[in-house]
C-alpha cells in the first residue's frame, strides 16, 4: 500500500475519538491535583473541534491523554475503534506513529536537518522500524512524492533544502504540521500550535488548518486559550478545573481563506460562564 493510502477510514459524520470516564491524578502535587476529573466526549471524523480554557484547567493532559502519550488513571480513549490504553506500550507506539500526528507550541524540528528531512521523519522511522519484518515499506520515491506533496499543500514549496533555523517562526511550524500529516494519520492533535507567533502568522496557520479540515476532511483538534483561535473550530469545548463544562457549537467555518472567523458569540458563552 502507498502512503499516500491510509487504512480504510472511518466514516465521515462517525466517532473517531471516544473517550469515557477520563480521571487522571498527579500524586506528586502535594496535595494531590485533580487534573482529569471524569471527561468523555466524542470527536466525529473530518470534524474540527477546539479546546479552550484557563491555564492549568487540564487541556494539554486531555490532549495528550486523548493521543495515547498520558495513560488516565481511570477511563478508555478509542480511536477509531482502537483501545489506546488496552494495548501494548509498543503496539500504542505504533498506532500512535502511523494514525496520529502532534503539533506543538514549540515546533520540535531537528536543527541539524532541512525541513524536507524533518517532513520525511515519519516515514523513514516507519521504514526503519519495517526493516525486521521485511516487506511493508515505503519506497524511496514514494517518500520523496509524499512529502512534496504535503510541503506544497501547506505552502512551503521552496523551502525544502532550508534549515529550521533559516526559516520564520511561522514556516517551522508549518513544517511541524507537514511532518505531523505525512504519514496521512487519522487524527491531528495540536496543543497551542500559535501559541508562539504573531498575529497575522497566526490567523495564516488556522485557515490553513480550516482548508485541510475542509478540503482533506481532516478530523483536528486544537488546544488554545484564544477565543479568536478557537473560533476557526465547528465546535468548541471549554474546560475549567479539570472538567469539560460547556460546548459552544460554531455555524460558520471560514468561506475562503482570508476570512477570519468573528470570535464574538464564542467570547460571549466565556464571559457567561465567568471565564
Ligand atoms: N507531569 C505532571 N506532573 C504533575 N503535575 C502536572 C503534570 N503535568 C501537568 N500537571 C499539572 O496539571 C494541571 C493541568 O496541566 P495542563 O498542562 O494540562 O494544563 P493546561 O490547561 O494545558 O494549561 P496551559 O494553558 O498553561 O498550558 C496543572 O496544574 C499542572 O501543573
Ligand atoms: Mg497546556
Amino acid at each position: 500500500m502507498s502512503v499516500a493510502t491510509p487504512p480504510p477510514p472511518t466514516a465521515v459524520g462517525a466517532d473517531l475519538i471516544e473517550a469515557d470516564g477520563l480521571v487522571k491524578t498527579y500524586r506528586i502535587s502535594r496535595p494531590p491535583r485533580d487534573v482529569l476529573r471524569g471527561i468523555s466526549l466524542r470527536v466525529k471524523n473530518g470534524e474540527f473541534v477546539a479546546i479552550m480554557g484557563a491555564s492549568g484547567s487540564g487541556k494539554s493532559t486531555l490532549l495528550y491523554t486523548l493521543g495515547g502519550l498520558e495513560p488516565p488513571d481511570a477511563g478508555t480513549v478509542r480511536i477509531d475503534g482502537v483501545d489506546l490504553f488496552s494495548t501494548s506500550d509498543s503496539q500504542r507506539s505504533q498506532f500512535r506513529r502511523d494514525r496520529i500526528g502532534f503539533v506543538f507550541q514549540t515546533y520540535n524540528l531537528i536543527p541539524s536537518m532541512t525541513a524536507a528531512e524533518n517532513v520525511a521523519l515519519p516515514l523513514r522511522l516507519r521504514n526503519e522500524s519495517s526493516l525486521p519484518l521485511g516487506g511493508n515499506r515505503i519506497r524511496r520515491r514514494d517518500v520523496d512524492d509524499r512529502v512534496r506533496a504535503v510541503m506544497n499543500q501547506l505552502n512551503l514549496h521552496g523551502l525544502q533544502g532550508h534549515g529550521p533555523d533559516q526559516i520564520s517562526g511561522g514556516e517551522q511550524q508549518r513544517v511541524a504540521i507537514a511532518r505531523a500529516l505525512v504519514a496521512a494519520p487519522a487524527l491531528l492533535l495540536a496543543d497551542e500550535p500559535t501559541g508562539n507567533l504573531d498575529w497575522t502568522t497566526s490567523h495564516e496557520l488556522m485557515s490553513l488548518l480550516s482548508r485541510l479540515v475542509r478540503t482533506d476532511r481532516q478530523t483536528t483538534v486544537v488546544v488554545t486559550h484564544e477565543a479568536s483561535i478557537a473560533a476557526y473550530a465547528e465546535r468548541v469545548l471549554i474546560m475549567s478545573d479539570g472538567q469539560i463544562v460547556d460546548e459552544v457549537r460554531l455555524s460558520h467555518m471560514p468561506a475562503t481563506d482570508e476570512a477570519i472567523p468573528d470570535p464574538a458569540p464564542l467570547v460571549a458563552r466565556l464571559r457567561a460562564l465567568g471565564l
